[in-house]
């Protein structure tokens, strides 16, 4: 049977950039997600970016830019990592939507019918300078417990004290300075606490289907002490203006709280992918949105961290269920990564920039293959540790998986012209027989969501095809005369068990798997092909698959960012560079002889300069937005003149000249070419 999954992690806020507890959710959703697929059943895998709320207004404010722009400038930078590291969203979309203003506010009206909507007036802190009700994080001052300075609303960081924002001792906004001051307001809350909610969210959340661990800390949320203390309280989910978010309905100057909304930002984006025809497209899915969402046939999964699993098990299906609508089949909890066992600050990050390591070369699988050993189907965290990182990409994935290939590969193409061989000995078979008969486990252990235990199973087996290889020694065979139908039945066995653990691999090695299949000749593997053989096929050439780790990649993954420079422009400064580094700049002073427009180029000029090599250089310059042609002309100006030449549209450009522009290159300030002070000959050089 075909199954229908949609499927979705928890929505970023688009406050900052992703973090690597950010990536190893979408890891784990994406193996899981990418297995799915290869057992045939259609997925519709989507996020999107959680854009609403105070911090997120706040920060745009700070920026000196709209909300809007905010959220749209991160949501601009997610690509990047989603494809480094081949997540394969189906679709990315935003809470700050018109299709999640719509369905938000359907909810609720459907939710208010229902009667599970009530509202009372509340005191808050208000801050008096900036007119806007204070989010307990804006608020600081001293602990009522041992008077230290500067400790936040909620608790203590000197003595440990846990209390109210009220009782602090001579408050503050921090936003203002301010002094805040009590001020009611009419808030809307979604009665959690009534007994119907109770009832049904007992039943839901305690039926069997959760994580045990998840199940347990949540009967724990619904105890009650005897002084009837505890339990489901309502939740407030208004917002008073002003607030970044979707305005309640009938309720002016109202918001709706950022995770009223949130997740309802799943089923924005995927109605967002309907509406552009994704899931007509890829499966000839005829249903609408709406009523592929309510349909029985179709499975709904959320991939979630453990801090937000009160939102996802309670207000989320109560909110669903109580507005008339399908809950989720499931919500699948992981735990947090730590790097070298030390919790990450979200203020500081971890050691690991996702895009550093990116940048520095590492493979994106080497950190797929590690977080997939490390993740099981328990709330447990996950530790990096860079020697242990090291050894498993080392040994395991290049030392025990890759090798077989390389070990069989040049055989069978130097020897036999790239053509597999019949295969008739028992041993090889049986060999064969193991690997696939280990398919179903494998498939079990991804289903659950296991997939370090999946990954030792593929390792053992691995194992099994090493020993088959030491025992039969094709590099000996090849210099036996006579040997070679056993040279190439071996090679043939190598090569028929790697494509099978690559089938195994491929939900966690996608790019590699491709690759293999370019080298094997073959179809995109799916589990099917676990049970056909690959018979005297000709392979491709074998190209190199994958490299080990330089444990110098993790040194520089780890050091530092060599200065905190301050940020001209809205920019760091680049990392630091030695005068050897500079030295290789050959900076000129270039007289500009002739310049013109390009014909068809509305960003470049066409200069021809003289740096006193006794014939000119073409060069073109995206100046044109700043400079008429005949303003140029006559002028010195400093050019990179060792640039190797770069073809382009309307010529070769032989250099570059250096202008001034603002660091971000989306912001338009202007550009202003250097010119020398007087007296600079045509071909000196500046250092
Ligand atoms: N915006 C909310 C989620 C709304 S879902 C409708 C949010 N955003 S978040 O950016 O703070 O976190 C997004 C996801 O990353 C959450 O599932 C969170 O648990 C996860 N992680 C954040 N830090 C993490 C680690 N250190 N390790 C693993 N996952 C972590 O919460
Ligand atoms: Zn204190």
């Amino acid at each position: 049977m075909i199954r229908k999954l949609f499927v979705t992690t928890a929505l970023p806020y688009a406050n900052g950039n992703f973090h690597i507890g950010h990536i190893m959710e979408y890891i784990q959703a994406d193996i899981w997600v990418r297995f799915q697929r290869m057992q045939g059943h259609q997925v519709h895998f989507v996020g999107a970016d959680d854009a609403h709320g105070a911090p997120i207004m706040i920060a745009a404010e700070k920026a000196g830019k709209s909300p809007q722009a905010f959220v749209a400038d991160i949501a601009a930078g997610r690509r990047q990592y989603l494809d480094g590291f081949h997540i394969s969203f189906d679709h990315w979309h935003s809470t700050d939507s018109p299709e999640n203003t719509e369905l938000a506010q359907g909810i609720y009206r459907a939710l208010r019918k229902n009667g599970l909507i009530a509202s009372r007036s509340i005191e808050q802190f208000f801050d008096p300078v900036k007119q806007m009700f204070l989010p307990d994080r804006y608020i600081k001052g001293e602990c009522p417990k041992c008077s230290a300075k500067d400790q936040y609303g909620d608790s203590c960081e000197v003595c440990g004290a846990v209390y109210a924002p009220t009782e602090l001792k001579n408050p503050y906004s921090t936003l203002t300075g301010a002094t805040p001051v009590m001020k009611s307001s009419e808030h809307y809350f979604f009665q959690l606490s009534s007994s119907r909610c109770i009832d049904y969210l007992q039943g839901w959340t305690q039926d069997g289907k959760l994580q045990p661990e998840v199940a347990n800390k949540i009967k724990e949320w619904f105890t009650t002490d005897e002084n009837g203390h505890g339990g489901l309280s309502d939740w407030d989910i208004s917002r008073d203006a002003p607030y970044f978010g979707i305005e309640i309905p009938d309720a002016p100057g109202k918001y709706f709280y950022v995770w009223l909304d949130a997740p309802v930002g799943y089923l924005a984006s995927l109605k967002s992918y309907f509406d552009q025809g994704g899931p007509k497209a890829k499966y000839g899915e005829t249903r609408s949105f709406d009523e592929f969402i309510a349909a029985p046939d179709i499975e709904q999964y959320h991939f979630i961290g453990k801090d937000i699993t009160y939102f996802h098990t309670l207000f989320w299906p109560a909110m669903l269920h109580f507005s008339g609508r399908k809950v989720p089949d499931n919500v699948f909890v992981h735990g947090f990564i730590t790097v070298s066992g030390e919790k990450m600050s979200k203020s500081r990050g971890t050691g690991i920039d996702p895009l550093k390591y990116l940048s520095l070369g590492m493979n994106a699988e080497w950190l797929r293959y590690y977080i997939a050993a490390k993740l099981s189907a328990k709330v447990e965290d996950v530790d990096f540790n860079p020697e242990d990182f090291v050894a498993r990409v080392n040994s395991d994935l290049v030392g025990k998986y890759i090798n077989i290939a390389s070990r069989a590969a040049g055989f069978i193409s130097k020897r036999f012209a790239g053509k597999l061989g019949p295969t008739p000995s028992a041993d090889g078979e049986q060999l064969l027989a193991t690997l696939r008969g280990a398919a179903a486990e494998v498939q079990r252990l991804y289903e659950e969501r296991e997939f370090g235990k999946a990954l030792r199973e593929i390792m053992l087996l691995a194992d099994r095809v090493n020993e088959y290889v030491d025992q039969n020694k094709p590099w000996e065979l090849a210099k036996q005369t006579g040997a070679e139908p056993r040279l190439q039945e071996v090679c043939t066995i190598c090569i028929e068990s790697f494509r099978l653990l690559t089938i195994y691999l491929k939900p966690v090695l996608p790019a590699l798997a491709a690759k293999v299949e370019a080298f094997l000749d073959i179809a995109p593997l799916t589990f099917a092909d676990a049970a056909r053989g690959l018979g005297e096929h000709q392979i491709g050439s074998y190209q190199h698959l994958m490299q080990r780790v330089d444990p110098q990649q993790l040194d520089a993954l780890f050091e530092p960012p060599a200065v905190e420079a301050p940020k001209p422009g809205g920019e760091d400064i680049a990392p630091v560079i030695g005068i050897d580094d500079f030295a290789k700049l050959d900076l000129r002073i270039a007289k500009i002889v002739e310049c013109s427009h390009v014909e068809g180029s509305d960003k470049l000029l066409r200069l021809s300069l003289d740096v006193g090599e006794g014939r000119l250089r073409n060069v073109f310059s995206g100046i044109k937005s700043a400079y008429q042609p005949d303003e140029l002309v006559g002028k010195l100006t400093v050019m990179v003149a060792n640039l190797a030449p770069r073809k382009m549209k309307f010529g070769v450009s032989e250099g570059m000249v250096l202008a001034a522009s603002h660091a971000d290159d989306k912001v338009d300030a202007g550009i202003y070419v250097l010119e020398p002070w007087p007296g600079a000959q045509p071909g000196m050089r500046v250092r």
